[in-house]
């Protein structure tokens, strides 16, 4: 479901090259995609119009067409006997739903009651990189700052940072479409809406999410969420607090052995993660890793992971596997 779009064009992309066991596979999206056509592992598929029809015969659904088609349409497949994974904010904080992040919480995965529900970006690239500290530590409180890509809010918007970046580039006046603001050459400091509390919807994601993922409801997360000027991968500054205390080298070596993660963090040397360095990649880029001196047991990181992959495809094909597995 979502075929077409940014994480769609990823999971045939992913299924593809980890060579995912499929007999039978059907490519959904809307009306406008009517009469388009989409190449997967040699052949050429017909894009189908979703409806509640589209699940007979399916056994996973890989969902990527935006939360109110998840919500109507996901009820269909579950009723038609597949499992989805969904990668909206649909059913996230739903109590029946597990929200999984392979790295972290896979044992999740075996409760589901039809649907899986696959992390937003930030908090998926965010939690991989927490986890095997929080094991050890036990985080009290995450302050993070994101730097989220264009791609995070789909393709259309990958197209107007482009068209922007021409206009501005040519000297003409910047008309902003799909964001709120012009992108190109410019930072936006609000993802999604506002909310009561001053914080955006996203902000609010990362706290309700990695509190759920990790399984610790008593986890303070106070996040500030941008959209900046790149076209893929998202960056975040963290900074934690640990009950015990954790110092950098421990951090760099529990991270070094962590599935998912690979750290590059030789400040020297000007080497530490970055979009264009994580573009395309499976793993989460930790970098900057520091003692926080302000706090007692405080501890700053730079991570940075490709939203598409790791954010959205790849972490819902991983869940896949394990279903198949
Ligand atoms: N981009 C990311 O980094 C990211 C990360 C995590 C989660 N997500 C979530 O994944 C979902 C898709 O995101 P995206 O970035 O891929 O968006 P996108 O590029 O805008 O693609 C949206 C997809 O949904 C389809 N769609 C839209 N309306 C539909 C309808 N009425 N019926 C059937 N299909 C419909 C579109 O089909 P047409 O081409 O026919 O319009 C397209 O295939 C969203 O829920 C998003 O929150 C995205």
């Amino acid at each position: 479901m979502g075929a077409t779009g940014a994480v769609g064009t990823c999971f045939l992309q992913i299924l593809e090259e980890r060579k995912f066991p499929i007999k039978n596979i059907k490519f959904l999206a809307s009306e406008r995609s009517k009469g388009k056509s989409l190449e997967f592992c040699g052949k050429t598929y017909p894009v189908e119009v979703l409806t509640h029809d589209s699940f007979k015969g399916v056994d996973i659904v890989l969902a990527s067409a935006g939360a109110s088609r998840s919500l109507e349409f996901l009820p269909s497949a579950v009723k038609a006997g597949a499992v989805c994974v969904d990668n909206s904010s649909a059913f996230r904080m739903d109590k029946d739903v597990p929200l999984v992040v392979p790295e972290v919480n896979p044992e999740k995965i075996k409760e589901n009651k039809g649907i899986i529900a696959n992390p937003n970006c930030s908090t998926i690239q965010m939690v991989v990189a927490l986890w095997p500290i929080h094991k050890v530590a036990k985080i009290k409180r995450i302050v993070v700052t994101t730097f989220q890509s264009v791609s995070g809010a789909g393709q259309k918007k990958i197209n107007e940072l482009l068209e922007q970046s021409k206009v501005f580039l040519a000297g003409k006046k910047v008309v902003p479409v799909e964001l709120p603001h012009q992108i190109a050459f410019n930072l936006i400091p609000q993802i999604d809406v506002f909310l009561e509390n001053g914080y955006t919807k996203e902000e609010a994601k990362m706290l309700n999410e990695t509190r759920k993922i990790m399984g610790d409801p008593s986890i303070r997360v106070n996040a500030t969420c941008v959209r900046v000027p790149v076209f893929f991968a998202h960056s975040e500054s963290v900074n934690i607090e640990t009950e015990k205390p954790i110092s950098p080298d421990e951090v760099r070596k529990l991270l070094s052995k962590a599935e998912g993660v690979t750290v590059i963090d030789d400040p020297e040397n000007k080497s530490y993660p970055m979009p264009i360095l994580a573009e395309g990649k499976d793993d989460t880029f930790v970098g900057r890793i520091r003692k926080d001196d302000s706090v007692a047991n405080g501890i700053s990181m730079w991570v940075v992971a490709d939203n598409i992959r790791k954010g959205a495809a790849l972490n819902a094909i991983q869940i896949a596997e394990r279903l198949v597995r």
